[in-house]
């Protein structure tokens, strides 16, 4: 089941280059001309979708989490997600995306046969597309729902107390610093639920400070090829 609210306010985008690039696990990412960054990790863009979104946050391990995430790009933290857990078990998953990429990539970079992803790629040609923003997304099957909200993140009111994980998955802070900065990190945590964790893969120390700022325990984790860090957020 899927729908689309259509454009009111949108404003078309420049058009952007996306090159598809294959990465060390063997799962592809694109190159986003706009922000001069690959999507994800070239060390592996599943393995870091699984290691630090899911498995950070503990969302393969929780009866019927719901997700927030920050910036659903290619969408590798949501099938990930789903990769992870049972068909059958509830999950609802809210992603706020200001750019959504054009549906043929969302079909270039993964040939998955989970039904709520493939709902997902054939709704997307009216959200993805210049000629036909739309300000959400939704599809459900059997229990789990993803919403997609066309906005800007940082700009919105999120749910409060509500999620039990958090993917902050923006661009590099240097390239995308609306989505690091210590006033967002509180918007965030307040929208965690009591235990909520929230994941990013970035371990820098202002990112890190302002987690803790938020009033979230922080913790460096590793376990990312490449030897890097990222950081795990629990609310109390
Ligand atoms: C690193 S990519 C996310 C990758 C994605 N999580 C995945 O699993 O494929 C960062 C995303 O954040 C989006 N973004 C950047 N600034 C944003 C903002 N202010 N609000 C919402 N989305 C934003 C970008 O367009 C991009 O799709």
């Amino acid at each position: 089941m899927s729908s689309i609210r259509p454009d009111t306010t949108r404003r078309s985008v420049p058009d952007e280059d996306f090159a598809v690039i294959e990465t060390s696990d063997g799962s592809s990412t694109a190159f986003s001309t706009r922000f001069s960054q690959a999507y994800s990790s070239r060390h592996g863009a599943r393995s870091q979708a699984e290691t630090v979104f899911v498995r950070g946050t503990a969302t393969d391990q929780h009866p019927s989490p719901r997700v927030l995430e920050v910036g659903f790009g290619l969408g590798h933290n949501f099938r990930a997600t789903l990769g992870l857990r049972r068909p059958d078990a509830p999950l609802e998953y809210l992603a706020f995306e200001l750019f959504p990429v054009p549906s043929e990539i969302l079909g270039a970079i993964t040939d998955n046969q989970d039904p709520l992803w493939k709902d997902t790629v054939q709704a997307w040609s009216a959200f993805g597309t210049e000629s036909a923003r739309a300000v959400s997304l939704h599809v459900s099957s059997h229990g789990r729902t993803l919403t997609v909200r066309h906005e800007d993140v940082s700009q919105t009111a999120l749910p409060v107390n509500w999620a039990s994980a958090i993917y902050l998955d923006g661009f590099s802070p240097r390239v995308n610093p609306e989505l690091w900065t210590p006033e967002f990190c509180v918007q965030l945590a307040l929208a965690l639920a009591s235990g909520g964790r929230l994941a990013t893969y970035s371990a820098a120390g202002h990112v890190r400070r302002a987690l803790v700022a938020a009033g979230l325990e922080v913790e460096k984790r590793s376990g990312l090829t490449g030897k890097r860090e990222f950081l795990v957020a629990r609310k109390p």
